[in-house]
């Protein structure tokens, strides 16, 4: 089947240096994106579109609205859902508190399908078409994630949790069972549909020397795959994490030491990092994960955004809601507060480079840019409507809007899930309509 949707266009070729960087980005006031097989066909003006489209294709027309990639969220817990907004002084009294115990319920598929659906349409009321997840330390868990991924056709990434301490008996596997249930997931998930699985050791807390020899032993055997795992949040899981560690150097070379570094590494967080730690990032090409809702909610600390990405040594980042930490599936909502985060740290975040980080940045930090994060020819279809005037309080705002960066602005500071018009997946309209 054939579609062409007709709105105003916005996706990314850079980072925008600033605010008057318009080559950085195709803006198209009256586009055209024709979509065939769950990929985009040909993109530009509406005429232009228009003319080339096959007799009889579908026509949708989503003017006035913006039409952008789907938005990526490169950190949440799948089975979190339930912890959201659950009261705590820190990380380690949450995760010990509420988020532990939680977990411990996906040993039952039952459970797991249940909140798998309610997870996917949670993403996608949320204009999210890619996430990037842990699931539990039980294979259950990552059967009804990625089950429930390839029922929607969404490009998920995700992970069975290795943890095999420091955790309740119900939510501990060994080194040889977290290595031999997280290759059973990835021969009879990754690659499956869209499906990108992750070799996801918890965090050095929760995993024994020997474990992270296990993972060590998956990274070299599966090279291709994502690692993710946290590191740096908390001044008191640092302080524990190098008491456990004491042979290495900080907490960055505790991963480094089991070769968990590369540039498909993912480390939620890594905020409190020492200059060595970041030139360590930076060397091995690994992605620090920011989670400003999170970060702020569990009172962990200011992630340096602006200071990691003007180093000479530049880091990469990504950014996302860290589900249930976070307390908003909004990528809107995210980038809002993270624009907060660097007031506080005197710096300056513009709506360009948030929207920028949202899409193709994160589509970058995962390695994936051919794929998703654009609108770019060839790539898949996966897309989020969006309107600027959703509520009483944006449409008279948007009165006085005259810009496309006040515009984008207006959207992060005030827009939520009620901005989302419609999400498509692979070309498919999929927000759910409650
Ligand atoms: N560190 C280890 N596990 C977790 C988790 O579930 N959430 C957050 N925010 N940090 C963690
Ligand atoms: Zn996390």
């Amino acid at each position: 089947m054939t579609t062409l949707l007709r709105g105003r266009l916005l996706s990314f070729h850079r980072a925008p240096d600033n605010l008057a960087d318009t080559a950085s980005y195709l803006y198209e006031e009256d586009g055209g994106l024709l979509v065939e097989d769950g990929r985009i066909l040909k993109v530009g003006s509406y005429t232009d579109v228009k003319a080339a489209a096959p007799e009889g294709a579908q026509e949708v027309d989503h003017r006035p609205h913006l039409i952008l990639p789907g938005f990526i969220d490169m950190h949440v817990h799948f089975p979190q859902m339930q912890v959201i907004a659950s009261y705590a002084a820190n990380l380690l009294e949450w995760l010990n508190t509420y988020t532990f115990p939680e977990e411990c319920r996906f040993v039952e598929s039952a459970h797991a399908a249940r909140i798998a659906t309610h997870f996917y349409d949670e993403f996608l009321r949320q204009g999210t078409t890619t996430a990037v997840a842990y699931c539990s330390v039980h294979k259950t868990s990552a059967d009804a994630f990625f089950a429930e991924a390839m029922r929607r056709n969404m490009l998920m990434v995700g992970g069975k949790v290795m943890m095999d301490r420091n955790a309740p008996q119900g939510l501990l596997d060994t080194p040889q069972l977290g290595y031999d249930e997280t290759r059973a997931v990835i021969e009879q998930w990754h690659g499956k549909g869209r499906n990108h699985v992750a070799i996801t050791p918890r965090f050095a807390i929760t995993s024994t020397p020997e474990q992270m020899g296990a993972a060590q032993a998956l990274a070299k055997e599966f090279p291709d795959l994502h690692i993710q795992t946290h590191l740096s949040e908390n001044h008191e899981e640092i302080r524990y994490t190098c008491e456990l560690y004491p042979e290495a150097a900080d907490y960055t070379d505790i991963y480094a030491r089991y070769g968990l570094l590369g540039n498909k590494t993912l480390l939620g967080h890594a905020i409190h990092l020492s200059e060595r730690e970041a030139d360590v990032l930076s060397e091995t090409g690994s992605v620090a994960v920011h989670c400003p809702t999170s970060n702020l909610f569990l009172g962990s600390g200011l992630f340096p955004l602006k200071a990691l990405a003007r180093r000479e040594k530049p880091v990469r980042i990504g950014v996302a809601t860290d589900i249930g930490g976070g307390s908003s599936y909004s990528m809107l909502k995210t980038m809002d507060e993270a624009y907060k985060i660097q007031q506080l740290l005197g710096e300056r975040l513009n709506p360009l480079n948030s929207f920028y980080r949202m899409t193709r940045g994160n589509a970058e930090a995962l390695s994936l840019v051919d794929r998703i994060g654009t609108l770019e020819e060839g790539t898949d279809a996966d897309l989020v409507v969006l309107n600027a005037s959703a509520t009483p309080a944006m449409r008279l705002r948007m009165e006085t809007v005259s810009t496309l960066p006040e515009e984008l602005f207006l959207l992060q500071t005030l827009g939520d899930d009620r901005s989302v018009v419609e999400t498509y997946v692979a070309g498919a309209a999929m927000k759910p309509q409650s």
